[in-house]
């Protein structure tokens, strides 16, 4: 499938392997997610314009570059929180405007609860960050909310997704680049992905 990308790091894999152990305690869940999100982030940015400043060193000049656009990180809550400190070490500059939303347990169809968008955007990128990209309900709703706020440059990076949650928001949203760490057998009958790793907010908070 086109604009989708499964990272085939190792030290991805390896880090993934351990998230999913369900043994790994929260402490370690949470170190573990923020350094896979820095890991996919690295990768899933690689196509981010530049422009060309001048910078003097210590022995002379030269020509560097810099990020050109105004990045807004998009955590979807609670899970994509854990998220945000990965990837905001790699750019510190980067706004963070939070979602929230959660899955009714019964229709799975995501529920906003939390929108402080203003009318205006204030960034010309967004990257989508949350865990789980399982039915793709939250993730496709996140995008909806985006592009009405005006952005229409928008990733979406996550660590694990069902095949059905990756064709959904492909479907609905093809021009948005999917990064994962893996994308794994099957949703189950309550739509937990299978593998899987549990419940990534709870796992994260404790709260399991
Ligand atoms: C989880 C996860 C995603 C969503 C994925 O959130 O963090 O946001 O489910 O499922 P979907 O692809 O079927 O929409 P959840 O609703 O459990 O809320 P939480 O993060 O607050 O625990
Ligand atoms: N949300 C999670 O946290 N885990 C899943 O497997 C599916 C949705």
């Amino acid at each position: 499938m086109q604009n989708v990308f499964v990272s085939s790091h190792p030290l991805v894999a390896h880090k993934l392997t351990k998230l999913r152990n369900v043994d790994t305690n929260p402490k370690k869940f949470r170190e573990l997610v923020r350094e896979i999100a820095a890991l996919m982030t690295y990768e899933a940015t690689q196509d981010l314009s530049t422009h060309p400043y001048e910078v003097i060193t210590p022995m002379g000049e030269t020509t560097g570059v810099q990020l050109k656009d105004k990045i807004g990180l998009v955590p979807i809550l609670r899970a994509g929180l854990g998220m945000v400190e990965g990837v905001w070490g790699l750019m510190p500059n980067a706004e963070v405007w939070h979602i929230g939303l959660y899955r009714d347990e019964d229709t799975l169809q995501p529920v906003e609860y939390y929108n402080k968008l203003p009318v205006a955007p204030t960034v010309q990128v967004c990257l989508v960050l949350d865990p789980m990209l399982a039915t793709g309900g939250s993730a496709v709703a996140t995008v909806d909310i985006l592009k009405r706020w005006g952005v229409n440059r928008i990733k979406f990076i996550g660590l694990l997704g069902a095949p059905e949650g990756v064709e959904n928001l492909h479907k609905h949203h093809p021009e948005v680049p999917i990064h994962l760490a893996s994308i794994d057998s099957h949703l189950n009958e309550i739509g937990y992905i299978v593998p899987g790793l549990g419940d990534a907010g709870d796992r994260q908070f404790g709260t399991g």
